[in-house]
């Protein structure tokens, strides 16, 4: 991505790296390095096999480009297994024969290394939720759930990277956000943040790439009067972990995906994908946010509504970049979000909803709703909500009917891997249900 060398450490030593800078990090650790224990599974992120530690985070080395580890620390299962912890976690893993074919257990040792750094007595819920990007194909995972919790009881706090330095701190940044615009102007490289969607396809090997993810103006999230403003090259991790975030968009993010995902995927990628499954995308969208949008020489700020222009169509030009997301502050305590999807870890909406309803003093001040994954783009019927604002519970309940009968008209799904019914009998219901809890 832009120009190599890249300069990152690798298993605690200075390396350069002088080939593609497109290149996927799991081929180059596999070739050119003659790292192989991290293991090809899939290439598309789903099943862990891959798994390496980037900055302490655990990462699919399949989605990570070369170019964009500049200044990064990588460790490997090789860099890992000279650590205190891979002893611990290399016993608990033998005392209950965890291992068969082995050939995920390096991903599902740096995956539980992840776990017990963040969390030292995790439950078996957290566990199976730390773990549920990596996929075991001898099943093995109940013996391997044990492991984790025998290694979390022996309370080992060594830590993980050998070198005690702190990587987030020494990863300076490749580019200013200006330098980034003006090269948006002058060329035609493609934005790369987290690269989960980028890097799925094989074509994106050829592609040249602006590494946009650790631009400092894109990672932060700030507030002023009015809103939350979120950088775009925020990771779904740091969205949740952030204390400024709203719980309505913090539990949308804990649903995407597994860890490795959530990251490595930010909230800009999410939007500039066009998905209409994006689950963050759905948050935005159902609190009316708005984007600030930049090129080198000028700026403008758009309701997210306009940003979709129709299927991945969008409203933005080729000089330009998503800088911020900016949430309204108030009035979003009271929602309701629902997720319909196939397996939790590859969880990628069949359909979705959130709604807002923002009641003070009996009356409603807002009342807003969003469906993903049921057309092109994501559906929000501001026209229809406004019928159910300025009422009072009972004024509501009294127009409930007509409200529903205008959004059984206006939701049109399409057909996708569930049918048309489906999806609208969905619909209809994650609605009714909306409107119920809050006792309309
Ligand atoms: C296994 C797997 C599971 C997934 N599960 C989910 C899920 O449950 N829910 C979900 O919503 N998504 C899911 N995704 C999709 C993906 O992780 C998200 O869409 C993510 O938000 C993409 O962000 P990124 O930074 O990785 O994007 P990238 O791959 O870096 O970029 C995506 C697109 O956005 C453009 N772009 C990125 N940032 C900007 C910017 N600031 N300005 C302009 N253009 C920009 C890029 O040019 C590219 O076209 C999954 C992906 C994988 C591989
Ligand atoms: S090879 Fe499957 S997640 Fe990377
Ligand atoms: S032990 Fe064989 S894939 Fe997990």
């Amino acid at each position: 991505m832009l120009n190599t060398p890249v300069k990152f450490i690798l298993n605690g030593e200075k390396t350069e790296y002088t080939g593609n800078p497109s290149h996927r990090l799991l081929d180059v650790l596999r070739s050119d390095y003659s790292l192989t224990g991290a293991k090809c599974g899939c290439k598309e992120g789903e099943c862990g096999a891959c798994s390496v530690l980037i900055d302490g985070k655990l990462i699919n080395s399949c989605l990570v480009s070369m170019g964009s580890l500049s200044g990064s620390s990588v460790v490997t299962i090789e860099g890992y297994s000279k650590t205190a912890r891979f002893d611990t976690l290399e016993k608990a893993y033998a005392s209950v024969s965890a291992v068969q074919c082995g050939f995920c257990i390096p991903g599902m040792i740096l995956a539980s290394e992840c776990l017990l750094s963040n969390n030292p007595n995790p439950t078996e819920y957290e566990i199976r939720e730390g773990i549920s990007g990596n996929l075991c194909r001898c099943t093995g995972y109940n013996a391997i759930v044990k492991a984790i919790g025998i290694a979390a009881d022996t309370k080992n706090t060594a830590p993980a990277c050998d070198c005690k330095h702190n990587h987030e701190a020494e990863r300076t940044p490749l580019l200013s956000l200006q330098e980034a615009l003006e090269l948006r102007k002058t060329t035609n490289l493609i934005p790369y943040a987290g690269g989960t969607d980028l890097m799925v396809s094989e074509s994106s090997l050829e592609k040249k790439f602006l590494y946009i993810g650790n631009i400092p103006e894109l990672k932060q999230i700030t507030e002023d009067e009015k809103h939350i403003r979120f950088g775009a090259a925020c990771t779904f991790t740091q969205v949740i972990n952030n204390k400024l975030s709203p719980e309505i968009l913090k539990e949308a993010c804990r649903g995407i995906a597994a860890p490795a995902i959530r990251n490595a995927g930010t909230i800009g990628g999410n939007i500039a994908n066009g998905s209409a499954k994006a689950d963050s995308a759905l948050i935005f969208m159902v609190t009316d946010s708005k984007l600030l949008i930049k090129s080198a020489d000028s700026e403008r700020i758009i309701p997210i509504r306009d940003f979709y222009l129709g299927d991945k169509k969008l409203n933005i030009n080729p000089n330009e970049l998503i800088v911020e997301i900016l949430m309204p502050k108030h009035g979003l305590d009271n929602y309701y979000y629902k997720k319909v999807g196939a397996r939790n870890a590859l969880s990628i909406a069949r359909t979705s909803f959130a709604g807002i309803l923002d009641i003070q003093d009996g009356i409603i001040k807002n009342c807003a709703v969003a469906f993903g994954a049921v057309i092109d783009t994501i559906i929000r019927f501001d026209h229809i909500d406004k019928k159910l604002i300025g009422k009072n519970t009972d004024e509501a309940k009294a127009l409930k009917a007509e409200y529903f009968a205008m959004y059984d008209e206006a939701v049109v799904p399409r057909r996708g891997r569930v049918s048309v019914q489906y999806r609208k009998n969905v619909c209809m219901n994650l609605l009714k249900d909306f409107l119920e809890v809050n006792g309309i």
